[in-house]
């Protein structure tokens, strides 16, 4: 796929479909370490050890609509063509873990893609759902979970119109600070070199 968003919707729309009441999604960007993390659990029906053994092979599916399911697999072939892969941890009326680890350099790495309309898509089409996100670039973290928002905004709607512009807003200033580069050298500092003739 294009962008990574887009195996972001479909994980969250798996937990979903599993009848998922709350959803952490857990993105780590390590730099250093040349990593990154996709991480979503949620606390849906899971998934048995035969299920999930199976489940990132293509064409294990337990929709009734159409025989494959091939989100799972999708994502494990462009993880791992990246020198990463994926894990999922599973426990039956528990809940389930799936973890896309890529290499962040790889030249065919997918780029993330636009999470501010991603996580408005989300929380707009299920506003009952708790979402906790978590989005790491090195040592810089954002984190919001809507169960707090939901708290300060009392009988108002997560829904409602400008609550939701609002929510964009936080969100895009938020994750845009996560990618600002460090601070110059202070000025002075700086200029010591220039005076050098
Ligand atoms: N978070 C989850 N909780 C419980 N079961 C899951 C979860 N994620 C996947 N599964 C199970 O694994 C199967 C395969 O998932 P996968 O995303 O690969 O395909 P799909 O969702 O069935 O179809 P597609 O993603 O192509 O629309 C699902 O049908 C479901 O049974
Ligand atoms: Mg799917």
């Amino acid at each position: 796929m294009r962008e990574l968003s887009l195996h972001i919707l479909d994980l969250v729309q798996n937990s979903l479909e599993a009848g998922a009441t709350r959803v952490s999604l857990e993105i780590s960007e390590d730099l250093r370490a040349d990593r990154l993390v996709i991480r979503v659990e949620d606390n849906g029906r899971g998934m048995d050890e035969e299920l999930r053994r199976r489940v990132l092979d293509a064409f294990t599916t337990t929709r009734t609509t159409r025989r494959v399911g091939l989100g799972l697999p999708l994502l494990a072939a462009a993880a791992e063509h990246c020198n990463g892969g994926v894990t999922v941890e599973s426990a039956p009326g528990k809940g389930t873990v799936v973890t896309a680890t890529f290499q962040h350099s790889h030249i065919d790495r997918a780029p993330l893609g636009n999470m501010v309309a991603t996580l408005m898509t989300i929380l707009t089409a299920n506003p009952a759902v708790r979402l906790e996100y978590a989005h790491r670039v090195d040592e810089r973290e954002f984190r919001f979970d809507t169960q707090e928002i939901k708290e300060q905004l009392g009988d108002v709607p997560l829904t409602y119109g400008p609550v939701l512009q609002w929510i964009r807003e936080f969100i895009a200033e938020n994750l845009a600070a996560l990618y600002v580069s460090a601070p110059e050298q202070p000025e002075g500092e700086n200029h010591a070199q220039d005076q050098v003739h």
